[in-house]
This record gives structure tokens, C-alpha cells and sequence, in this order.
């Protein structure tokens, strides 16, 4: 049987705890992507909750009709907790008036590029060698990403409301 998870607003009682979990799993809370770096817990969020543990985590931004998801961890992989999280968010993208959600994720994350896909959203653009350019603000972004695939490339999808 999969493990149950309760999927909460993240608030800011859960920042101390959303931060070290994403520190543990990213290297850091904060995320760099199209030359815009952003701070993951001072955004909006949903935290996945195995009891007291964290299960996993989405974080994201609405700015006018536009919601980007700025980042997906589960826990407890393939038993559907990833598409809860990522369909927390196109609801709420829904009735919050956005026209489209948005997410970039980078050429190695080949489990990413399938997921998206597999949740409903278009790969839109391949933004080549992007990584050299978040190497200008952050040198400590690694050369080498997930599966020994060098790290260049940013993919965006988009899932359109
Ligand atoms: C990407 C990630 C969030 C997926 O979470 P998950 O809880 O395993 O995803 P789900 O169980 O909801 O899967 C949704 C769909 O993707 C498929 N899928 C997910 N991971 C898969 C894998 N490794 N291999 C094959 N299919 C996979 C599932 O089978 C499911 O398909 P279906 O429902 O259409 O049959 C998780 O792997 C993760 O945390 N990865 C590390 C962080 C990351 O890369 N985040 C995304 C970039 S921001």
C-alpha cells in the first residue's frame, strides 16, 4: 500500500523545516532559473506531510495571468504525490484568473522532462546553454547534473488553463 500524505498550504511556521528539506534535497533554498533567482520559501507553496515528516513540497509564483512552478520534490515516488502537488497548483493558478502555469526544468532531469509530460504540460522551448548564463550569478551550479549528463540546457513547458 502507498503511504497516505496530507497536502497543506505551506504557512510560515512550516519555513524553518521547508527550508532545510529543500537545502537537503537541492543544496539550497533558493533556486536560480532563466537568470532569475528565487528564495523557495518566501514564495507560495504546498507541502506534502507524512505525519510530522515532510513527503514533498511545490513551490510557486503568480504574476499577472502567469504561474511558474519554481520547484517539485516527492518522497514517495510514482504513487501519484507529485501529480497532487502539481495539480494544487494549476488549481489554484485556475481560480486565482491565470491563463497559463509554467515550469523550466534542465536537460538532465530526464524523470522531470517525462513527469510534466505525463502530467499534461507541452515542452515549449529548449533555452540553449542557459545554464552558462546562471553560472555568471551562482559559479557553484555543477557542470555534471542528474545520470552524469553535462547540466547546459533549460527546457520550459507550459500547461495552458
Ligand atoms: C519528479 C517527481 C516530483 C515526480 O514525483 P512522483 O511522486 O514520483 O510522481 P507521480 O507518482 O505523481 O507520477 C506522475 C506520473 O509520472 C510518472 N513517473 C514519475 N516518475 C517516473 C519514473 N521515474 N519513471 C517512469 N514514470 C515516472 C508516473 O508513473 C505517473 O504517470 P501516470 O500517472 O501517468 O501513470 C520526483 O521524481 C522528484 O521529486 N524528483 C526529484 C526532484 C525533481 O526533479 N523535481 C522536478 C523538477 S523541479
Amino acid at each position: 500500500m502507498g503511504v497516505i500524505v496530507t497536502i497543506v498550504r505551506m504557512a510560515q511556521n512550516h519555513k524553518v523545516s521547508v527550508a532545510k528539506y529543500l537545502e537537503s534535497r537541492w543544496g539550497s533554498s533558493s533556486m536560480l532559473m532563466h537568470g532569475k533567482e528565487v528564495d523557495l520559501v518566501e514564495i507560495e507553496g504546498f507541502v506534502a506531510f507524512n505525519g510530522e515528516e515532510i513527503a514533498g513540497c511545490i513551490t510557486f509564483e503568480i504574476i499577472g495571468f502567469e504561474c511558474e512552478i519554481w520547484s517539485l520534490n516527492s518522497e514517495y515516488r510514482e504513487q501519484g504525490h507529485g501529480r497532487r502537488l502539481t495539480n494544487k497548483v494549476i488549481d489554484e493558478a485556475r481560480n486565482r484568473g491565470c491563463k497559463i502555469v509554467r515550469v523550466f526544468t534542465s536537460n538532465d532531469n530526464v524523470v522531470a522532462l517525462l513527469f510534466y509530460q505525463r502530467c499534461g504540460f507541452d515542452m515549449v522551448a529548449v533555452h540553449h546553454n542557459a545554464m552558462d548564463k546562471s553560472r555568471k550569478i551562482n559559479p557553484l551550479i555543477p557542470e555534471i547534473g542528474f545520470f552524469q549528463i553535462p547540466l547546459k540546457h533549460e527546457i520550459e513547458f507550459e500547461y495552458k488553463l
